[in-house]
């Protein structure tokens, strides 16, 4: 196991995903041998901490993984906190100072890595400082890990990419999208593309419809703020969803460096549509209180609107115009208080065309289905037709069903684990291109100005508990589908 050299420097090292996720995933890394003298963590936040109360801050977050407090203290040791305003000029000579005290005293090799887990408005401005205050260095690595979300349209996100630009190059911006880190949606690519049962149906010719569902049990708990700025299509389409739907759809990729060009492929040759068509195939919903009145609608969450019209719901039909796809539907849905925690693909074929069993059968044959359970069960299921047993011909369906068991989700590396030694090792496939990112915008704000064209529906239009509203349903039953 490769022990890496590092610096990294955390802006938002108070915050939430700091804390939840971020030193977890270190101090994982650090038991597994990815890290261990030759790293640093300098800590960067408004709040006037230092470095004792900060590694007093680290600790806890990871305490439920710590199995001998020596090392852990001995992790914690390697953490140091400056308090930062972004825009003084000399909080960042004096990150520089540290900086390079810390390369000395751990030989980091002028490696760093410059986490953005913080509000992207300050993005531009850390970054333009990096380079005139010279954080960069010129005897090792210099990368930027940027957080979700990057922009908020096409327009502001290629604004803030361009401000990005003027410090680092594309092959130093490392965009995160924590659902590329997830096992199985890695499993996506081994599915599709170690199987030739699969490769050599993946088209439209076999394949009737793929159906991608994320939906979510809790509403928007704290994050009403936010969320009335952004809604499910902003936070959750623009991102997982397409990147999902592109690892699903692309074409083979040569090598793990040509994947995020299949991407970019894909999200360039979704088709357009006109905004009345949109408007028709893609649907927005807003949860209301529950039906037993235990739990409350959004528009009653402290920080949100009372006559808020921010989507917490999207349903969508999309079609990719190109040889493989043309003419297939790809069934998205997300949303918040659905009732269920839940992630899945499910990939459709056509029924077999047999003449023989459309004369003993009693039902149609049914359609085979492959499907990639992503959270709260991983693993897959493959739905096949046999013979009942018995003395008649009849069919039934069986489910060959490859479910992990907990092993395998306490063996596998948590997403932001597995993200931050990519970047270690400066692996950038599953990392977002700025081109996937442009083209992801550009097609989720059609969507938005085909919906501001028209006065917002009726919300709430679907109870907390329930799995969106029945405009969902209707789309796919239009199409003669149903959500499975
Ligand atoms: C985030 C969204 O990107 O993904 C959240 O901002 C959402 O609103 C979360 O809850 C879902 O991620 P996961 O890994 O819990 O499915």
């Amino acid at each position: 196991m490769e022990e890496h050299h590092t610096l990294i420097t955390l802006f938002g090292a108070t915050g939430d995903l700091a804390k939840r996720k971020l030193y977890p995933a270190l101090f994982r890394l650090y038991k597994k041998g990815y890290l261990k003298d030759h790293f640093a963590v300098i800590g960067t936040a408004r709040r006037e901490w230092d470095d004792n109360f900060f590694r007093s801050v680290v600790l806890e977050s990871v305490a439920s993984l710590i199995d001998s407090p020596q090392d852990a203290e001995a992790f914690a040791s390697h953490f140091y906190y400056l308090p930062h305003n972004v825009n003084d000029t000399q909080h960042y000579v004096y990150l520089k100072e540290l900086s390079k005290s810390l390369d000395k005293e751990y030989s980091l090799d002028g490696n760093r890595i410059f986490y953005l887990a913080m509000a992207p408005d300050f993005f531009g401005t850390i970054t333009q400082h990096l380079k005139d205050e010279e954080l960069l260095t010129t005897n090792g690595y210099n990368r930027l890990i940027i957080e979700k979300p990057f922009g908020r349209d096409y327009q502001s996100a290629s604004a803030l990419n361009e401000q990005l630009r003027l410090s680092f190059d594309e092959d130093q911006i490392y965009r995160i999208d924590h659902y590329l880190g997830k096992e199985m949606i890695q499993n996506i690519s081994a599915v599709r593309f170690a199987n030739r049962v699969f490769e050599a149906l993946w088209s439209k010719e076999y394949i009737s419809n793929v159906q991608i569902t994320l939906a979510e049990e809790v509403g928007v708990e704290e994050r009403g703020g936010y969320y009335e700025k952004s809604g499910a299509l902003r936070d959750m389409v623009q991102n997982h969803i397409l990147q999902i739907l592109a690892l699903v759809a692309m074409e083979p990729p040569t090598s793990f460096a040509d994947v995020r060009q299949k991407k970019i492929d894909v999200l360039k040759s979704l088709k357009q549509e006109g905004l009345e068509e949109i408007s028709q195939t893609f649907i927005r919903g807003q949860y209301g209180p529950s039906e037993d009145g235990k739990e409350e609608g959004y528009r009653q969450d402290a920080n949100v609107d009372d006559h808020s019209d921010m989507e917490t719901f999207v349903a969508g039909r999309i079609e990719i115009a190109n040889e493989r796809w043309a003419g297939v539907p790809f069934y998205i849905r997300t949303g918040k208080s659905m009732g269920c925690k839940k992630t899945v693909i499910h990939v459709e074929f056509k029924p077999a065309e047999s003449t023989l069993f459309s004369q003993v059968a009693k039902h149609d044959v049914s359609a085979n289905r492959i499907s990639i359970h992503i959270t709260p069960k991983e693993g897959f299921c493959f739905i096949i037709n046999s013979k009942a047993v018995g003395q008649s011909f009849e069919l039934q369906s069986s489910h060959l069903e490859k479910i992990f068991d907990k092993n395998f989700a306490l063996s596998s590396p948590e997403a932001y684990e597995r993200l931050i030694l990519d970047c270690m090792t400066g692996d950038m496939t599953n990392f977002t291109h700025w081109e996937e990112v442009a083209a992801s915008w550009q097609y989720v704000d059609r969507i938005r100005q085909a919906w501001d064209a028209k006065p917002a529906c009726e919300f709430p239009n679907y109870a907390s508990g329930q799995m969106g509203p029945q405009a969902s349903y209707d789309l796919l039953t239009s199409q003669g589908h149903t959500w499975i």
